[in-house]
């Protein structure tokens, strides 16, 4: 088992939800990243087709992982450590990863890391600005999560609040299927909504009854389904880009509420956005608005790094093995959904 110090090179496997992806890293730097989207294979339906999305990875991981083998130009045996994400995630999706994983690790007597996948997206910020300060604030926007954490130092992850209800990626997603527009959802909206008014159709910015910065989603996709009834609007109306505006402008306005808002009680001295939707160019805009109206720098990883993929789990796994674990081949790893 490698000892600390002399490890060189980390595989790290991500398959929590729809993405096959693996990377490999050199002493904590990314040399392949290599991300398959089931994409294509859960659009029919709209969503993700848990099941469908176990079976894909099965096929497919083989292949990536030689692929981020071979790009890195390294084989399996040169391998100091594995990585693989825990959760949460599909249970079916994320145990593919998993067993996979700790067969390699067992195979080569090599010590396993197990990742959290939303700490594994927070990270994503810090593989393109290794030297972020502390406390930062950090806004998650994926699929299956929408959060606000705390980071006092780094691998401390307090939350102050998540979604109460629908994630902000699954309600764009579930907008785009009720307008049959195909999935995911996010990006194809941003595509739509690109040159629409964003004033045109009015929404109101969700209210929590309780104090804090819990996030709620329900209410906004409610009222999205009335307007879409009201006006009778489809896929070829005039109006939907309009319409695709005014509900990501607030989509993203509510997310950025309980971001002020925490400016003042926390005091961050960085601002960090992760999650699938951090691709979105109007959150983006909006996001890196609000920090720099407070003096504050906004770390908002590139595109590829905001989706689920295993560069940032590995970038994780070398921080904790450099940080604070002690390595070992832990074949009692489990995976956990939530
Ligand atoms: O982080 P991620 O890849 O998977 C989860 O962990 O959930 O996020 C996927 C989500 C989907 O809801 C997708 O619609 C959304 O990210 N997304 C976007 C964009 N690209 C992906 N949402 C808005 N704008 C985008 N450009
Ligand atoms: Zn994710």
């Amino acid at each position: 088992m490698a000892e600390k110090g002399e490890a060189k090179w980390l595989l790290a496997i991500e398959t929590s939800c729809d993405e096959t992806s693996a990377a490999v890293l050199d002493r904590g730097q990314i040399k392949s990243n290599i991300i398959l989207s089931q994409d294509e294979l859960h659009s029919p339906y709209g969503g993700v087709v848990p099941e469908l999305a176990s079976r894909q990875h099965l096929k497919s991981i083989d292949y990536i992982v030689s692929e981020s083998l071979e790009r890195a130009g390294v084989q399996l045996k040169d391998i100091d450590i594995f990585a693989v994400t825990q959760g949460p995630g599909l249970i079916g999706s994320l145990l593919i990863g998993l067993t996979f994983t700790k067969g390699l690790a067992y195979h080569f007597n090599k010590p396993l890391i197990g990742i959290d996948h939303l700490e594994a997206h927070l990270e994503a910020a810090f593989v393109e600005n290794p030297d972020i300060e502390f406390p930062a604030l950090a806004l998650l926007v994926s699929g299956g999560h929408t959060s606000l954490y705390f980071l006092e130092k780094p691998l401390t992850y307090r939350l102050l609040g998540k979604t109460r209800d629908d994630a902000a990626g699954e309600c764009l997603d579930k907008i785009a299927k009720f307008l049959d527009l195909g999935y995911p959802g996010g990006p194809i909206i941003e595509k739509l909504a690109r040159n629409g008014d964003n004033q045109r159709f009015h929404f109101s910015l969700p209210k929590m009854k309780k104090p804090g910065y819990d996030f709620s989603f329900s209410g906004l996709k409610t009222a999205a389904l009335k307007i879409i009834r009201e006006n009778n609007l489809n896929r070829e109306h005039p109006a939907l880009s309009d319409f695709l505006s005014s509900f990501e402008e607030i989509v993203a306005r509510s997310l950025l509420e309980n971001v002020r808002r925490a400016l003042t009680e926390f005091q961050p001295v960085s601002l960090i956005l992760g999650g699938g939707v951090a691709r979105n160019q109007r959150l983006r805009a909006r996001f890196s608005q609000l920090a720099a109206e407070n003096n504050l720098p906004a770390y908002v990883p590139s595109p590829r790094l905001c989706t689920d993929n295993a560069g940032m789990v590995g970038a994780l796994a070398w921080k904790k093995y450099k940080m604070e674990e002690t390595l070992k081949l832990d074949l009692e790893l489990d995976a956990y959904p939530r």
